[in-house]
Order: C-alpha cells, then structure tokens, then sequence
C-alpha cells in the first residue's frame, strides 16, 4: 500500500513534538512539507526533517502530491484551514478542540460529507491506556449500571499567560471548550451526550483570561446518569483529568497521569488481589496502567490506516462536534444562569 504524503500546518509546540515525530514514525506515512506562518518557526523544523516549508498553507494546499494535512495552529483559526484543505481535496487530521463554536463545527462537518474527505479530531484521552482501561472494564460489567461520573480539567496555565492566542480578549477561547473539552470527551465516550447542562463560573486565579478561568458543571446522560465537570486552569496543582465513574458494583477511579487505576467493588474478586480494606466498605483493587497523556503515535496510526483502508475514524467530525456543542452549553449556562440543551443539530 502507498504511503500516505503528508504535512503539519502549525509547528512551535503541539506540531512539532507531536504531530511531525508520529508521522516520521509511521511506516505508513511520509512527511513531505510542513507549515507555519513564522518562518523562523517553519524553517527549524523543515532542516531538521530535509522537507520544505511554507509560511501560507494555502500554497501548501496547491501541492497535488499531498494526501492528508494535521492542524496544530491555534484553535481559532482550525475551521478555516480544515475547510480550505479538505476543499483542496487533503484529508484532515485536526487537534482538539474541533472548534470554538457549533457553528464552526458545522462548517468542518459539512466540507467533509461534500467533499468525502476523512475529518479526524484529536480527542486524544480516548487513546490513553488508563482511560482504555477503564472504559473496558465498564463494558465488562464490572462496575454494574452507572448513576454517576465526574472528570476534570486541572491544568495551571499561569505560566501561558500573555498576549498569545489562548488568551486573546478578541476571540476568547474559553477554557471549557479549549481545555475541558478532554474531560467533556470522556465523559461522553463513557456516558453519551449530555442532554441537559447547568454551571457556574469565576475569575479568581488569571487576571487576564478574558473568560472565566474556574467553571463547574453539572448534566444529565441519558439513562438518568448525572455526571459533573470541574475546569480549573488557574488551579494550583499538578496537571490532571481525575476521572470517576460510579456504578451499581463498584466505582472507577481513573487518572491519565497516574500508574495505577482503582477498582473498587462492593463484593471481593480473590481476596489475595485486594489490599486490606475496612470492614463493610468496598474493596480496592490498583490496576497498573501505563500513564501515558498523549499517545499520538497511536492517534496517527488509525489517521493513517482511515485513509489507506478508506474506513471511519471514531472521532470523526460529528464526534468532535459534540464534544464541542456540549462545551458551549456550559459556557452558555455560565453566562445566562440558565440550564441549557446542547446543540447536535450537525449529527445526521
Ligand atoms: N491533544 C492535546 O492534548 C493538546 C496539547 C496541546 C495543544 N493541543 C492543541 O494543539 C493546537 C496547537 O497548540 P500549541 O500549544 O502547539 O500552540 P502553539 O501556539 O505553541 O503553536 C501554534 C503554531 O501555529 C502557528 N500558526 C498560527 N496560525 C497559523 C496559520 N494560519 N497557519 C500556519 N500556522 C499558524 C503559530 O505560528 C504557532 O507556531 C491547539 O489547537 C491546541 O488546543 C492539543
């Protein structure tokens, strides 16, 4: 099978420690141009992998030897690259979030059923073994039926602050849709789509985030589970997605930064699994996982393998878009103090 030719559009962080090494990596890829609009930032990188490079991904797009692009520009301008290159005929691998807005979303959804090019979005926990892990062991029943899930988005950005593009007071990119839209992505995969959204938020900790910079959520899934999201990017702590998914048999607790994931069930599997537990209470058991938050080597494989074997990504455009929709629900209950219904109208 031929290899799928490819280039990175944005390189200082993202692209060029992620996107760039899981290409070159990939016996079934070849990297054959990447972009920036700073050139200084384009160059470093194009020496570096003997590729060119070009500062207007539009001139990039004209190449006919091109096959698939990956997007690590700013979230903002991600609908309007998408949609230019998937217009140019080039499949499209795009980090998350899909977009800022349900609208953009749309945009990006309908450019690639028009155009039946592949839209991948980077929702990238899927792809984290505990995350796996945990997902697997609820679909085998070992958790019973779920009532309740919560997960996280704690991440100190104090150090990102400044006039850059996650902090733009012109075109906010909020926390919730920028950052959460991982927890809110997991949450989804685990639980459904969330129907109903209500939330709070503040300002405490960024002086200069033009949104809030601390929200909780809480929602309804189908199935009358209740689920709650905590995003905090001014939080004083250690990066982390605490996840817990609370059964009917027992209880999830479930980090993408830790060694281990708990299990804890009201009745023992094999008394010698279990560490010592309090009489009456469940029983944990400490699952080993490996703790890996960005497994973008197997992100690029199923990119790769959806274009070569002409198949579906899971988190195709629709999927990215609900995870954004249900992120703008919240940012929308935050500022009308109402609940709010999420909009899946783009889902066919
Ligand atoms: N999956 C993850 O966990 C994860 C982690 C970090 C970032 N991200 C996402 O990756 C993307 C990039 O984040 P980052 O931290 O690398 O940002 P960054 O600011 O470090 O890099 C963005 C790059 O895009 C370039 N750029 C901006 N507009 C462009 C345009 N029109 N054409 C070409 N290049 C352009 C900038 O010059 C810059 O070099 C964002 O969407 C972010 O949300 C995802």
């Amino acid at each position: 099978m031929e290899k799928v030719r490819m280039a990175v559009i944005g390189l200082k962080t993202f692209g060029k420690n992620a996107h760039v090494k899981a290409i070159v990596a990939n016996e079934n890829a070849e990297l054959i141009a990447v972009c920036d609009i700073v050139e200084e930032i384009a160059k470093k990188v194009a020496d570096e992998y003997g590729v060119p490079y070009y500062t207007d991904y539009k001139e990039l797009l004209k190449r006919e030897d091109l096959d698939a692009i990956t997007i690590a520009t700013p979230d903002q301008v991600h609908r309007e690259i998408a949609v230019c290159a998937m217009e140019a005929g080039k499949h499209v691998l795009c980090e998350k979030p899909l977009a800022l807005s349900v609208e953009d979303c749309r945009a990006m959804i309908e450019a690639s059923r028009k155009y039946e090019r592949k839209l991948m979005v980077g929702q990238i926990c899927r792809l984290a073994p505990s995350f796996i892990l945990a997902k697997e062991l609820i679909e085998r029943d070992e958790i019973g039926e779920i009532f309740f899930i919560e997960s996280e988005y704690a991440h100190d950005y104090a150090k990102k602050v400044g006039p850059n593009w996650r902090f733009d007071p012109k075109s906010p990119r909020h926390p919730v849709t920028g950052g959460a839209c991982h927890a809110m992505d997991l949450m989804r995969w685990i639980a459904g789509d969330p129907t109903e959204v209500f939330a709070y938020g503040n300002k405490k900790m960024l002086a200069a985030c033009p949104t809030d910079d601390c929200v909780i959520a809480v929602m309804k899934f189908p199935n009358e589970v209740l689920g709650k999201m905590f995003t905090s990017i001014g939080c004083k702590r250690r990066y982390t997605m605490r996840t817990c998914i609370y059964g009917s048999k027992g209880t999830i607790i479930v980090d993408n930064t830790s060694a281990d994931l708990s299990l804890f069930r009201a009745e023992a599997m094999g008394e010698e699994m279990f560490s010592p537990s309090i009489e009456n209470q469940a029983v944990e058991l400490k699952i080993p996982v490996r703790a890996v938050k960005h497994n973008i080597h197997d992100e690029m494989r199923i990119f790769v393998s959806c274009i070569q074997n002409g198949t579906d990504p899971e988190t195709d455009g629709v999927e990215g878009a609900k995870t954004v929709a249900a992120c703008c629900a919240i940012v929308e209950s935050t500022l009308t103090g109402e609940k709010v219904k999420p909009d899946y109208s783009f889902a066919k």
